[in-house]
Formats: C-alpha cells, structure tokens, sequence
C-alpha cells in the first residue's frame, strides 16, 4: 500500500509506478534524507507534537537505516517506495510502528526534497572547490620551475610574442580561481533553508525554522514558502558553475593535445596516462586530454536541460522538478574525476623545453619589440613603427631567417634605410620629422651619450632587442609575462588559496 493511497480505489498502473518513480537516482540524497528527518523530529518534539520516547524511537529507527544503507543492507530501494523519503519514512514506520507515522506532521515531500538536494548541493560544492585547489597547487607548483621557460605565446594559434611556460599556467589558474569563487557565491545563495515550507503555503504548526535553519548549518529560514518548494536556482547555480569548470578544463585539454602531437612536442603524456590503439602499434594517445575535452558537452546539456525544465513552470512545486537530479548527478561525477584526472596527469606531464624554445624561433615573436624600441628610443609614432617593423619582418622572410636570429650586421642598414625612408613618406608629421631631424643633425637625444640615429641603432642594441629573452623579461606591466611578474603573480594565487 502506498503511503498516499488513502483516496484511491485501485492499485496504480505498473507503467505509471515506473514513470513515476525516483529512488533510483535519489537514492543518492540518503544521508541527507536521514539528517533532515532528525532535526524535523527534534522540532516536532519541542513543539509538543512528539513525546521523548516518539523522538527517541525515530532517533533510532532513523539511525538503524543509516547503518543500513551504508552497509549496503538496505531493502527499501524499491520501485514501489517511490522515492527516497518514501522509502525512508515507510522503512521507519515498519521498524517502529506509530512513532513513524508521526514524523511527516508539518512537512511535505516537497519542502523536504528541496531540503535534502540543497544540502547535498552545498556538500557537492564544497567538494567540488577542494578538488579545484588541488589542481591549482599542482599548476602553480609546475607554474614555479617554469617561469623563465621560453614558449611561444599565441593569439589565433599563431606565434605571437615570447612568453613563459609557466605564465601559460598562470593564465590557466587565473580561470580556476573564478570558478572557486563562482561557487563561493552560489554556496552563500543558497544558504537559505527550505525546511519547514511545508507543502507550498508554510504550516499553522510554530515550526521554529530559524533554529531548524541553523541546526542544518543554513545561515537563515528562507524567505517565502512557495518559492522555496518551487525553485531550483541552487541546482542551476551548480549545473552552471560546473560547465564553466568543464569548459575551463576543456581548454587547458585542448592545449595539452596539440602540444602533445608530433608538430608542437612541447609536452608528453606519461605512459601511465596514455592509451594506445588497437592497430597501429606504434600509437600513444592523449586520451584522458581528449575525454576531458567531450565531457565538458554532457555538463553544458545537463544545464540546458534543467534550465528548459524550469522554463515557464507555474509556482509552486510541479513534478517536472524530479527531473533535476540525474544532470545535476552527472556533472557533478563528470567534474570530480576530471578535476582527479587532470590533476594526476600533470603531476607526470614531461615539458619539453627545447622544443618550446626551438618553436620561439618561428613567426618572428621579437617584431613588436622592434616596434617599441623604434617608439620609445628614436620616437616614432607607433603606426608609422608597426610599418617599417613589418618591412624588417618581410626581409627576414625574403632571406629565409626568423627576426629572433637574423644576422645583425644584414638588418641593421636595412633597418636604417628604412626608418629614413620612412620620415620622407611621413613628412607631414612635424614631431616624428623633428626628431629624426635632431638625429641628423647631432642634437642629444634622450640619453645624453646618444647624439644620432647611427649611435641610438648600433648592432649590441638591436640584438638585445630581439632577444628573446629580454623581450619576455622585458613585459614587466602588471599581468605580463616577465618572469618577475609571473612569480608575483603565482605568490598572489598560492597565497590566495592558503586562506581558502
Ligand atoms: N520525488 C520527488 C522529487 O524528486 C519528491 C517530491 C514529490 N512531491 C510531490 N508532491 N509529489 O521531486
């Protein structure tokens, strides 16, 4: 007999019994079932509704089927039962008779599954934010050998400029700690408790819901019943907050996989977390990177669906809210062994830093150094300097050779002729041909050592120009690359994740 048959006159359907039934995803919300129960009892009792030993038989009762389940003894997750706090509350009944029949006085499944998936939510949560701490202690602790390590910096999955290794890291961690907050706040949103709602209009019983709040570990009794039962923000939230850690790691797994083929060889997996194939023996492949990728797609379904489930939906609770927990479920498992994974397999990651700084050597990653120094020493206006670096740029390709490496002696009368050319072309503008005329004609220049274009542009200075090193060392503005501003900014991060 169902614990609401009472108005019925036939059994239902078996169809329907299996349409209908949840317990065989929100088995999954047990423990928090059990706790919810305890503090219901504990109010009932205070308000008079259950005697000491009514409490103290459920206490028990309630105590047994934990032990139970935990031990995998459990009979109740059955279809028939329906859902967890059916199978709960019946198991309870069985055991102890009357006193169980009691336990559902001023509350409804309603108020109690917004209960028990909130809690499991803020316990998921925090779980979650550990497991993104680790990973980021492993990126930073990677990130601290590799902040001199040259590696072309992209943009378009072009060679860009000169970065660091372990900045890229940075650049990374930077994302994961959004995602730490992110969930900070969505904890704090929903630190209201749901308990005591009752139905959907509250209970004429004095349910004491701010000291029921508290004994949960909520910050406050929520604000209004019927949305408490009828909202799933705080599923949303995590579903949300998830497929942005997805997404994030989907990126960093897309990086590790073209860094791992044969054309970059910047990095190799370990064997341990390589597979190979089942025809070409010579294979390995970046499977967990490539898993870690497709996953993110199943967590950013689960939030489409549940937010479509939501949609439109009349206040207060509808049965189309049972559809919020297998998503839910799924990116939360989806998230914690690919938060492990990763994790792992980076501790073991090989980098290879003499291919990175080889690739350093292709797609001229100095060019916009060039152009800086033509500003800042012979003052050029930036445009007109973009221009004749990228003639400089088109003569190293003529000759077959990388800016980073060119031989000095060629560009540099190239160079010259071309910043000459360039004042004729750019006669109109009176400052920039001041300048140059200063140069001509001798005048000390912005150091005082250096009187002309000849002295300003000599060989030593251009080749410390497009040096690679100096140049990442040079990006020292707040967030660059430089390896003093990237170990800055790694000491921010792990000093950040100490006071978690
Ligand atoms: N199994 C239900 C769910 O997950 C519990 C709430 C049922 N409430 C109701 N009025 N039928 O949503």
């Amino acid at each position: 007999m169902k614990l609401w048959s009472g108005r019925f006159s036939a059994n239902t359907n078996e169809l329907l019994d299996e349409f209908n039934a949840s317990i065989e995803f929100d088995k999954n919300l047990w423990r928090e079932d059990i706790l919810g129960s305890k503090e219901h009892a504990k109010m009932l009792h205070a308000i008079g509704i259950l005697s000491k030993n009514d409490l103290d038989s459920i206490q028990k009762g309630l105590d047994s089927i934990y032990k139970e389940i935990e031990n995998g003894e459990f009979k109740g997750f059955v279809t028939q039962n329906e859902d967890i706090h059916m199978a709960i509350e019946s198991s309870l009944s069985e055991r102890i008779g009357e006193a169980g029949k009691r336990l559902h006085t001023a509350r409804s499944r309603n108020d109690q599954v917004a209960l028990d998936f909130t809690l499991y939510c803020r316990n998921q949560n925090l779980i979650l934010q550990g497991l993104l701490k680790e990973l980021m202690t492993t990126l930073l602790n990677i990130a601290e050998q590799h902040t001199a390590t040259l590696m072309p910096g992209m943009t378009h999955l072009q060679h860009a400029q000169p970065i660091s290794f372990g900045y890229h890291l940075v650049a990374w961690c930077a994302g994961f700690k959004r995602d730490i907050i992110r969930l900070q706040n969505s904890y704090d949103l929903s630190s209201e408790c749901p308990l005591g709602s009752a139905a959907l209009a509250g209970t004429p019983y004095n349910n004491e819901r701010e000291n029921l709040a508290r004994e949960l570990g909520f910050k406050c009794a929520s604000l209004n019943a019927m949305d408490s039962v009828g909202s799933r923000d705080f599923a949303l939230d995590l579903l949300y907050n998830i497929a942005m850690v997805m997404l994030h790691i989907s990126r960093v797994a897309e990086e590790l996989i073209i860094w791992s083929s044969a054309e970059f060889n910047f990095v190799t997996f370990s064997d341990t977390f390589s597979t190979g194939s089942s025809i070409m023996p010579q294979k390995k492949n970046p499977d967990v990177a490539e898993l870690l990728r497709g996953k993110s797609g199943r967590t950013f379904g689960n939030l489409m669906a549940l937010l479509t489930t939501m949609k439109a939906l009349p206040y207060a609770y509808n049965k189309d809210m049972q559809e919020d927990k297998e998503g839910v479920f799924d990116s939360i498992n989806t998230s914690f062994i690919s938060l492990k994974i990763l994790n792992a397999s980076l501790k073991e990651l090989k980098i290879n830093t003499q291919n990175m700084l080889k690739m350093c050597q292709k797609g001229h990653l100095v060019a916009t150094d060039l152009a800086d120094f033509l500003v800042t020493e012979v003052g050029i206006p930036f445009r007109v300097a973009h221009h004749i670096v990228g003639s400089c740029v088109a003569f190293a390709e003529s000759r077959g050779v990388d800016l980073s490496v060119i031989d000095i002696s060629v560009l540099l009368p190239f160079l010259r002729k071309e910043i000459v050319e360039s004042r004729a072309l750019d006669s109109k503008d009176s400052k920039f041909s001041a300048t140059l005329q200063n140069l001509d004609s001798n005048v000390v220049s912005k150091d005082s050592k250096k009187t002309n274009l000849d002295s300003i542009l000599d060989s030593k200075t251009l080749k410390k120009v497009l040096d690679l090193n100096e140049s990442m060392k040079r990006r020292t503005s707040k967030g660059g690359t430089a390896p003093k501003e990237t170990k800055q900014q790694i000491k921010t991060l792990q000093k950040w994740l100490k006071q978690l």
